[in-house]
């Protein structure tokens, strides 16, 4: 695993989309599997920066949603597709055809987990996975107790995430219960992982994450055992002293 922390929230952003800009530089057909939340905003504003600058060339990239509430169009306010659509596909000029979508209207939501899951499967894996770090340690919404081989498939939130989600629902009791979430299982396999951790608010869950037991408890813990995995996190959210940490701006 490697930790880059960086001075702030503006460098994190600028070192995550250079990680990015470098995969299209030599896959432009890559397979990205891309977070809402805010952490990545950043990353994803200095993308579109690029693309206007005509530095990156997004015409053949393949996205996978990570997660979706379950019971909303695309087109609810509400729904995170629809949120991935304004903050990275249309300012990266990505078109609908090249997304597979996590349909939380989904007449069968499992079937279309699994249907999605042989979408993965016959692109050939996930080349990045762009992550947040949950406030309980969930990766997309594998909740806790999440298995490191877990398929795509519908979740029950944990009140945590619930509380942690209301900001955006205007109340606790407006935020759904469930979810569609990417399975554990593709996103550890991913070529390479990029996880995103911003502000002190993080700092304690990214510790158990770097440093603590690997368990199910806390999912993303099982980043430890996966095969590539960058950390960018900005000095509020690193647990350690920096100074000691390779990779520090
Ligand atoms: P955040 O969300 O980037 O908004 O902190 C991360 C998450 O809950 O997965």
């Amino acid at each position: 695993m490697d930790l880059v922390v960086e001075r702030d929230y503006p460098t994190l952003s600028r070192a995550a989309a250079d990680v990015v800009t470098d995969l299209l530089t030599v896959k432009p057909d890559a397979r990205l599997v891309v977070a809402t939340g805010e952490t990545p905003l950043g990353l994803y504003r200095n993308l579109a920066d690029r693309k206007t600058r005509g530095e990156i060339d997004t015409s053949r990239l393949r996205i996978f949603q990570l997660d979706e509430y379950l019971g909303l169009t695309s087109d609810d306010s509400r729904s995170l597709y629809r949120w991935m659509r304004e903050v990275f596909l249309e300012p990266l000029a990505i078109g609908d055809h090249q997304v597979t979508r996590l349909p939380g209207d989904a007449a069968n939501p499992s079937e279309a987990c699994r249907a999605y899951d042989r979408a993965v499967e016959q692109a050939g894996g996930y080349d990045l996975a762009i992550l947040g770090l949950g406030p309980n340690g969930h990766l997309g919404f594998n909740e806790p107790p999440s298995d490191a081989d877990t398929p795509t498939r519908v979740i029950t939130l944990t009140p945590e995430t619930v509380h942690s989600n209301a900001r955006y629902w205007g109340g606790e009791d407006r935020v759904p219960r469930q979810a569609l979430t990417a399975g554990m299982k593709h996103l550890l396999a991913a070529r390479h992982i990029l996880l995103l951790v911003s502000g002190q608010g993080k700092k304690e869950i990214l510790a158990r994450t770097l440093e603590g037991p690997v368990t199910r408890e806390l999912p993303a813990s099982f980043l430890q055992r996966a095969q590539r995995v960058t950390v960018i996190s900005d000095r509020d959210a690193m647990p350690t002293s920096p100074a000691s940490l390779a990779g520090e701006v």
